[in-house]
Parts: structure tokens; C-alpha cells; sequence
């Protein structure tokens, strides 16, 4: 930690805007006037733009303009300027073909959005899932001081005195339907139960798991992740938040000050210990790359590894989000790895201290919803990368969420060309396949899809389900909802639809995976392997115009993030002079 704080008063850039008397000078501030903001806001205070993923079609932030009164109030307090901002929001339940599709294109539009216009520093102003990483690689890009503000989770969903997860019950319950174990009445009437208040998925889903790794990058305050949306002290912390990036501007303390090698490997731990999505895996990889750090697969491999996961939350536990913050919430876990010699205790955070001084007094209220090494979810927490000549990039599983009995398996194939070939075959009852064999799911990667839908957890087929069986080996070069569970394994590089080894697979090919060892191998002799793959032919599937087809020929592979090729790395905040 040595970050040396910048002199104060200096200019801020705002000022291009807003200071002087020139006539550029007073177009810009004479119309921000109609708004009926008095002559000395504009003396050279910080501008901080609330930048507020808002939206009625994304229920999960639905509460975020309330939430930004209390970010204003304290930004008002700290002697800043606040301006709310609406941005791009990229809503995980209604966007089509899928949200992911448009995390890039949020984040292009965070960009320059904060430097296109008089911010000196920014509140992101987040919470569904995409939400979190596309503005804070935005953030990231400008490198401008910012400070993750998240919506925060819903409160507990129940039925009929069962918690209801978001998502994981979702799950669950369609495959009772199928396995003839529930009524689609009831199921309707669980419907009513699952979002109960307002916030974000109140499972360890993808939503929740970017609120933690915000917090565990440092690029939130202390306790950020787990409050409640509809808590009192998410409205206090989203107070808090606004005073603090008043100072970070006046300080001049900026991503790349907090988001180090040391506090990416801090995130990717408590990934490990919170049993996180596996979604996070990719939108860290593309954070790293718009702050010039070279994060690997290889990394999330060595450095979760060993990290038991103590968090008992759905998917891979009991409990959820509401829980995990009455027991302490992310400070306990941070703590937690500390002690274990699993943290770099001095990587900085946006409070200006090292995440050590945040964490050191946290207490854990309840041993059964975090809980103690010996008791973990899994010992060995982290997600799994495999590699064999089925990824010869990599491919992921997450431990925490397999069934142990899977995790050394060779089965038979059978494939699915796409996620319509997959939905057309599941339901026949003369499909060829049981509960040995290995569902093999192609073209959901980035391109292929395209956007690389959360359809890797395909449901198991009806036959199956009937047996009572509840997990099959899955693999595909999709992704998985943070909120789903199973044997699956994920994210497999290169994808299909750019001529990977998963395009060459056929049904009846023997496919064999041991995680401990992280292999994942296609039983064929290597000449068969290579005459397949000299033999594949790409399909034509480039959009003929649109941000379709900009997404297809700029989506990088998930192996690295799954950013656009022109968007990694950080552009910072100068722009042109004004034209007017
Ligand atoms: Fe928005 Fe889960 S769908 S947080």
C-alpha cells in the first residue's frame, strides 16, 4: 500500500466545463443552471456523476433512484457536486438472446460517458449481475476515482416454510416438474414467493457473488455485499459511499490504484471461500484486462485451489444473503482468509486503508451459515480449471456446486449441435442416453450463441429425473447461472462456433474427467481427433449489420474474458477540446 494522496485544492477537470468565463465556459454552465443550481456550485468542487443502472426493466435495480437521494445527500455533505446520470442497463431477466451480449456495450457506454462529459469522479450505482462488472470495467477504462455502490440483495423468498433461493429454487422446482414430484399449480404459487422485496438475487448467485468481489477488490466499502436493498443501512451505506468519493477525488485515488495483482488475487479467493459464481471468473479476467493486468485461468486455478468454502449459501448451501449478513457478511470471510495467510493484507480500498484495518475486527455471529474450515461446503472451494485435448484453453467447474461422486467420471456422449437441437431431443423418451452418460451442449460460447447464454446447467432429461437421478456430467462452452448447481462444466475453450475441439465431438465418443487432476479428454485416438478437426467448417452465422455483428467480429474468446479486442486496457479521462 503506497498510495501517496494528491494535493488539495488543485483544478479539477470539470473545470474545462464549468470555470472560466469563457463562452464555451458559460454554455455549459448556464444550461446546467435551468436546473436551478446556484453560481457558486460551480467554484471547483468535485462533479461526481451517480451513475444509476435504474431501470423498470431492470426490477432487480428498481430501487436505485431512491438509493441515490441518500448517495447525493452524502455527496452534498463531503462538499461535492452530485449529478445523476442513467446508463446502459443490462437486465439479466429480460434481456434477449442474453445479458452478457450487452456487458460490453454497457461498458463502452460507462466510458465514455464519464469521459465525454464534466465528472471528476463517479458512484457506480449497481446490482443485477451484468450491471456490476460492465461499469466497473467502464470505471476502469477512464480511470477516474469511483466507488461501487451495490442495490443489494433481496430478502428471504419462502413457501411453505422452505427458503425460497432465487434462481436455485427456479431450478429445482422445474425439474421436480419434470420428474413428476410437484404441480404446475403449486409451482405457480411458489412464483408469488421467490422476490419478496427489492434487490438483487438473494442466492450466491452471479449478482451477489460481483457485489463480493466489488467489496473484495476493494472498489466498495467494507460491508458493501450483503446489506439488504430494503435494509435502513443499505440507504447508510450508500451515504457513506457518496461523502468517501468526494475525498477519493480530492485524493485523486483511482482504479488502478486499488484494483492491484494483489487485490485481484484477494477477489479470487473469496470467490473461493464464498463458493461464487462461476461468472465471476470471466468478468474479473475482463476488469484485470482494462487495468492492464494479465489474469489467467491459470490464476483462478493456483489460487482457489485450496480455498475451502465456508460460506453456506444456495446454490451450493442452505442459507441466503439476509442470513449471510446478519452472521457478518463479507468482512468475517475476509478476515477468515487473513488469518489463514490467504490475503494480501495490504492491498488498498476505496476507503484509502488496506483491506486488512477494514476487516480485522469483523465477528461471525452464526458458526452454521459461515462456517468453520473443518465444517466447509467443500475443501477444496475454488473454481476448477480443466484442460485436455477437449480445452486445450481451459474450461471451468465449479467444486462447490458437483456432486463429489461425478468428479472422476467417463461416460458416453451425447451432443447437442445447439440449444434448439437440445431442446428438440431432451423431452423424447427415445432418446439414447442415461445417467452415465456425458451431456455434451455446442455453440452457446460468446460467438456462438451468441453472448454466451447461461444454458450449461441444461436440465437432465425427464427419463432420468424420473429414476430420482438429480445430477448428469455436463459440458458445453456456455456459461451457468450463478444460481444453478451440477456437475458442469463450463466456459470450454476455444468455443465450438471458432472450430474448438467441442464442434468434433460426436454421440457415442467416450469422454473422460477427473477435476482432481483437472483433465477433461475426448477418447479418441489423436489422427481421428486432428481429421475431424481438418475437416470442420465454420457456419456463416455474421450478422449482416448492428451491434450484432460488431459483437461478432470483436468477442474475444471466454478464456480471457470475453471483452472486445478494441476495449481491453485503460484509454483514461483526457478528451478532445470542446468545439462549440
Ligand atoms: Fe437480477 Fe438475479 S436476475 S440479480
Amino acid at each position: 500500500m503506497t498510495f501517496k494522496p494528491a494535493q488539495w485544492p488543485r483544478k479539477m477537470r470539470s473545470q474545462e466545463w464549468y470555470g472560466g468565463t469563457s463562452r464555451d465556459n458559460i454554455y455549459h454552465r448556464g444550461w446546467l443552471k435551468n436546473q436551478g443550481y446556484p453560481d457558486d456550485l460551480f467554484d471547483g468542487r468535485p462533479v461526481i456523476g451517480i451513475l444509476n443502472t435504474w431501470s423498470e426493466l431492470t426490477p432487480c435495480n428498481g430501487h436505485l433512484r431512491e438509493l441515490a437521494e441518500k448517495v447525493k445527500a452524502g455527496i452534498w455533505e463531503a462538499g461535492g457536486f452530485p449529478l445523476e446520470v442513467p446508463v446502459f442497463s443490462a437486465s439479466e431477466n429480460t434481456f434477449r438472446p442474453t445479458a452478457m451480449m450487452y456487458r460490453n456495450l454497457a461498458a463502452l457506454a460507462v466510458e465514455e460517458t464519464m469521459r465525454a462529459q464534466p465528472i471528476d469522479g463517479a458512484v457506480l450505482l449497481v446490482g443485477c449481475d451484468k450491471t456490476t462488472p460492465s461499469l466497473i470495467m467502464g470505471a476502469a477504462s477512464t480511470d477516474l476515482p469511483s466507488i461501487v455502490v451495490t442495490g443489494g440483495p433481496m430478502l428471504n423468498g419462502w413457501f411453505r416454510g422452505e427458503r425460497v433461493g432465487s434462481g436455485t429454487a427456479l431450478w429445482q422446482m422445474s425439474e421436480d416438474i419434470k420428474a413428476g414430484k410437484m404441480s404446475k399449480e403449486d409451482f405457480l404459487e411458489a412464483e408469488q414467493a421467490m422476490s419478496r422485496s427489492s434487490g438483487t438475487c438473494n442466492t450466491m448467485g452471479t449478482a451477489s457473488t460481483m457485489a463480493s468481489m466489488a467489496e473484495a477488490l476493494g472498489m466498495a466499502l467494507s460491508g458493501n455485499a450483503a446489506i439488504p436493498g430494503v435494509d435502513a443501512r443499505r440507504r447508510v451505506m450508500a451515504q457513506h459511499s457518496g461523502r468517501r468519493i468526494v475525498q477519493m477525488v480530492k485524493d485523486d485515488l483511482k482504479p488502478s490504484d486499488v484494483m492491484t495483482r494483489d487485490a485481484f488475487e484477494n477477489a479470487i479467493r473469496v470467490n473461493g471461500a464464498i463458493g461464487g459464481s462461476t461468472n465471476a471468473v470471466i468478468h474479473l479476467m475482463a476488469i484485470a484486462g482494462r487495468v492492464g493486468i494479465d489474469l489467467t485461468l491459470d490464476d483462478w486455478d493456483r489460487l482457489g485451489r485450496d480455498i475451502p468454502t465456508i460460506v453456506n449459501l444456495m446454490p451450493s448451501g442452505k442459507y441466503l444473503m439476509e442470513e449471510f449478513f446478519y452472521a457478518g457478511g463479507l468482512p468475517v470471510v475476509i478476515k477468515r482468509l487473513g488469518e489463514a495467510g490467504m490475503l494480501h493484507k495490504e492491498a488498498l480500498t476505496v476507503s484509502g486503508l488496506g483491506v486488512w484495518d477494514e476487516v480485522k475486527d469483523a465477528r461471525n455471529w452464526n458458526e452454521d451459515v459461515i462456517l468453520p474450515a473443518d465444517k466447509a461446503l467443500a475443501q477444496q472451494g475454488g473454481i476448477a480449471v480443466l484442460r485436455g485435448n477437449l480445452a486445450p484453453q481451459g474450461a471451468v467447474l465449479k467444486p462447490s456446486a458437483a456432486s463429489p461422486s461425478l468428479m472422476n467420471h467417463r461416460g458416453r456422449a451425447v451432443v447437442f449441435e445447439d440449444i434448439d437441437d437440445y431442446k428438440a431431443k431432451i423431452v423424447r423418451d427415445d432418446l439414447d442416453i442415461d445417467e452415465t452418460c456425458v451431456m455434451v451442449l455446442k455453440n452457446c460460447g460468446p460467438r456462438g450463441y451468441p453472448g454466451m447464454a447461461e444454458v450449461g446447467n441444461m436440465g437432465l432429461p425427464p427419463k432420468v429425473l424420473k429414476k430420482g437421478i438429480t445430477d448428469m456430467v455436463r459440458i458445453s462452452d456456455a456459461r451457468m447461472s450463478g444460481t444453478a448447481y451440477g456437475t458442469v462444466v463450463l466456459h470450454t475453450s476455444p468455443e465450438a462456433a471458432r472450430g474448438g475441439p467441442l464442434a468434433i465431438v460426436r454421440d457415442g465418443d467416450m469422454i473422460e474427467m477427473d477435476v482432481a487432476n483437472r483433465r477433461l479428454h475426448l477418447d479418441i485416438p489423436e489422427a481421428e481427433l486432428q481429421t475431424r478437426l481438418d475437416a470442420w467448417q465454420p457456419e456463416d452465422t455474421r450478422p449482416a449489420s448492428g451491434y450484432a455483428q460488431m459483437f461478432h467480429d470483436h468477442v474475444q474468446g471466454a478464456e480471457t474474458g470475453a471483452d472486445f479486442d478494441f476495449l481491453v486496457g485503460n484509454r483514461g479521462s483526457d478528451v478532445p477540446k470542446d468545439s462549440h
